[in-house]
């Protein structure tokens, strides 16, 4: 290129660079272009990798060299792309060969360079990176209108470079948001925006349609029922029963039979024929909540009912046919139960077609707020009362606590503050109560735990009758007979 005219030389670089909002097609048209000015051998453009970090600076694109040569030129003692990057100045070196510095050097790469210029991508008084380039023992050195040229054009490219990071970067906070928007639109009942919450939503949305089975795994209060129904409602089956069924609490027997129904007389207490829960989500979604706990026996009879569609109620011989989707959850590793022989292998794989894990509160720290806004809105409308909203302590204390029993846990908390409170804002010391929890004494008759139960409850509130009525959903004419009763005068 022609260097008697730098401006037009300039002005045609600066239109051929700006006409691509790509970072990595532009870097190339920078290098192409510098090395075409420059009438240059080879080179590379470094970027600070990350803006927090001085020292990390990566090779963005390169031409005739390879990543070796490239690390014993950037690495090398007396290197000049160091240099320009410690002084922030476009600086030429001479040639290596009549040069001390490099004379011991054992690097025959550093010792073939005849002439080297290097300049930094300064933008105002930040550094982004460098451009570098040489000429070997062939050609003429670089000379001083050489160092002008390229110092304009490193404030031109410098530019460039971080409007098009810029714009990428904005790009892609869009394409995100647009993203979140039309996942959060599928699911106004679920709050979240954080990137394990939108993965969840990915995969609900992807397979609600289907009749594959799907376990949901997570810590108790992740949100694992909210996700199933959500599962059913997103499905063909949203008009037909979405039955949960808690898998936890039942001896084996009962839950067989609350399962696939009963002939009457089958055992005592089965007065008549029953249907059981399988039979009525007939074309709909069973959710089996906490499968972990169901006994061998039943696994086998549940493997039935997933493979062939096809159930007995207790006490009778028919087979029965049902169409059901089938849901499960479960915070136990459902593997290791298997490994242990507590869970059939075969059942897992049917139950575990899709898997879904619910992320914990705590990997979801973004998502902390927007839950506790949603929870503060809805248990004000529900308490009748107003509040500003929450003081800047409170939201310090809401993030940084741990939620071990994660949103579940969040929504008491906050249904609690909301009746406890009476300023105009939420206070953390509404929230502390739930850390000190009195524990509840055993050993003692009905009457002593309750009078505990009660005696505690107004402490917390501070002595305040009226909230403490209100969480322990009595009456107030109630607990002040009852305080009565124990000798207590009315106080407030
Ligand atoms: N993302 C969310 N948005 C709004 N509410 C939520 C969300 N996740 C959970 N909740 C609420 O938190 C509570 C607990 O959720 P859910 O019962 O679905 O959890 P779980 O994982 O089934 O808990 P467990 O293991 O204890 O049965 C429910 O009141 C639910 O509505
Ligand atoms: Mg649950």
């Amino acid at each position: 290129m022609n260097l008697k005219n730098p401006f037009e030389t300039l002005l045609e670089i600066s239109e051929k660079i700006n006409s691509t909002h790509e970072i990595p097609v532009l870097l190339d048209r920078i290098m192409d272009s510098a090395m075409q000015v420059m009438d240059a051998e080879r080179g590379f453009i470094l970027l600070k990798k990350n803006v927090n970090d001085a020292s990390d600076y990566e090779v963005v694109t390169a031409r005739n060299l390879s990543n070796e040569t490239i690390t014993q030129i950037r690495e090398h003692s007396s290197s000049v792309v160091r240099k320009v990057l410690e002084s922030r100045e476009s600086l030429i070196s001479i040639n290596a060969q009549e040069d001390d510095r490099f004379a011991g050097s054992e690097s025959i790469v550093i010792q073939q360079i005849h002439s080297v210029i290097c300049t930094p991508l300064v933008l105002t008084d930040q550094l982004l990176g460098a451009i570098y380039m040489d000429r070997r023992i062939s050609k003429e050195k670089f000379n001083e209108e050489n160092l002008q040229f390229i110092k304009a054009f490193s404030r031109l490219a410098v530019h460039t470079i971080h409007n098009t990071q810029i714009l990428t970067s904005l790009q892609n906070e869009n394409k995100k948001l647009k993203q979140q928007i039309a996942l959060q639109d599928l699911f106004p009942e679920i709050i979240g925006k954080s990137d394990p919450m939108m993965q969840v939503f990915e995969v609900v949305k992807s397979v609600a349609a289907s009749t594959a089975s799907v376990l949901i795994e997570g810590e108790s209060g992740t949100g694992k029922e909210l996700i199933a129904q959500s599962l059913h409602n997103h499905s063909d089956r949203k008009d037909n029963a979405f039955i949960p069924i808690f898998c936890g609490s039942l001896s084996e027997n009962l839950l067989e039979s609350e399962l696939f129904g009963h002939k009457k007389g089958a055992f005592t207490g089965a007065a008549e024929d029953k249907p059981g829960l399988f039979e009525e989500a007939d074309n709909g979604t069973v959710f089996l909540d906490e499968i972990g706990e169901i006994g061998i026996n039943l696994q086998t009879k549940l493997l039935r009912v997933i493979q062939e569609g096809e159930l007995k109620r207790v006490g009778e011989n028919k087979m029965r046919n049902v169409n059901v989707r089938i849901i499960s959850a479960t915070n136990k590793d459902l593997k290791k139960e298997v490994s242990e022989g507590r869970f059939r292998e075969d059942l897992f794989y049917r139950l575990n077609v899709i898997n879904i894990k619910m992320p914990p509160l705590r990997i979801r720290q973004g998502d902390i707020i927007l839950l506790a806004e949603h929870f503060l809105k809805y248990f004000s409308a529900r308490n009748k009362k107003q509040f500003k909203g929450f003081s800047k302590e409170a939201i310090k204390y809401l993030q940084e606590y741990d939620w071990p029993g994660n949103v579940r846990e969040l929504e008491n908390t906050i249904e609690r503050a909301v009746i406890l409170s009476n300023e105009n804002e939420i206070i953390p010391e509404t929230f502390q109560l739930n850390l000190h929890e009195p524990k509840m004494p055993v050993g003692k008759t009905l009457k002593e735990i309750n009078k505990f139960a009660i005696m505690q409850t107004i402490e917390m509130t501070g002595g305040n009758r009226t909230r403490a009525a209100q969480i322990l959903d009595v009456s107030r004419r109630w607990l002040q007979y009852q305080l009565k009763e124990w000798g207590m005068v009315d106080e407030n």
